[in-house]
């Protein structure tokens, strides 16, 4: 095959120190590795994730915004937001105007740097979303995020199942998938079971919308019967 015809724009784009950062956090393939990854990223993840425009915490505020009043969730609502990393959606929360915000993440030294954020209620670290819901996570939150978790290597579509579990009936949970992810890793079949078994609905979408500046995500706010 010619050569030029397998190169995509985002090939073609200058490697700098922040397209790398993010591509090599899409290469582990154990949740060991990817710990110590994060563990090591996290001095200079938000300047990294900044320069490639990432715009996933804005989005999945302003969608939890669009379905807050339909699903009951107010600024003094329990949110719950799964792998926190450093805090970015935990500040735009906070700006607002929620104030009970918890968290979990799978690396001790990312979730170190949302606690310095002072914007969390409590927060659980060392918590794998992969592995059954250890027991003092609470099950009964308004409203449950996660946002740049279901990427490849990090979170698999079944990881949903946890979400929910987390979340009140009636409550809702706004999750961003990125694109490409969301078709190899069985999302929509997914989804139509859990609308089959658990009377899950899809209340908004956001498809292809913008995430980083070389890739695309879908943002889905589902509520839980
Ligand atoms: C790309 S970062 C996103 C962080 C934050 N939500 C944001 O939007 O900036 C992905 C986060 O997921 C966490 N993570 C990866 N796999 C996980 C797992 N199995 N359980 C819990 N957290 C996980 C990582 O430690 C990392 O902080």
């Amino acid at each position: 095959m010619d050569e030029a015809t397998t190169l995509t724009p985002s090939d073609l784009a200058p490697r700098t120190s922040s397209t790398r950062s993010i591509a090599e956090a899409l290469s582990h393939h154990s949740t060991d590795t990817l710990k110590h990854y994060y563990d090591h990223w996290a001095r200079h993840y938000d300047a990294d994730v900044e320069a490639e425009a990432y715009c996933g915490p804005t989005m999945i505020v302003d969608l939890l915004d669009a379905v807050a009043q339909r699903t009951g969730v107010r600024h003094d609502s329990h949110i719950f937001d799964a792998c926190c990393g450093t805090g970015l959606v935990g500040r735009t929360l906070h700006a607002r105007g929620y104030r009970l915000i918890s968290g979990c993440d799978l690396s001790e030294i990312m979730i170190d740097k949302a606690g310095a954020s002072q914007v969390y209620k409590r927060l659980y670290p060392n918590t794998d979303l992969t592995q059954p819901l250890p027991d003092d996570l609470p099950r009964n939150f308004d409203a449950v995020v996660c946002c740049g978790a279901f990427i490849p290597t990090h979170l698999p579509a079944t990881a949903l199942r946890n979400l929910i579990a987390m979340t009140r009936p009636g409550g809702v949970v706004v999750v961003s998938i990125r694109e490409a992810y969301y078709t190899t890793d069985g999302f929509e079949a997914l989804l139509q079971t859990l609308v089959h078994e658990q009377g899950l609905s899809v209340l908004q979408t956001k498809l292809s919308a913008s995430y980083l500046q070389n890739a695309r995500a879908h943002y889905l706010a589902l509520q839980v019967a």
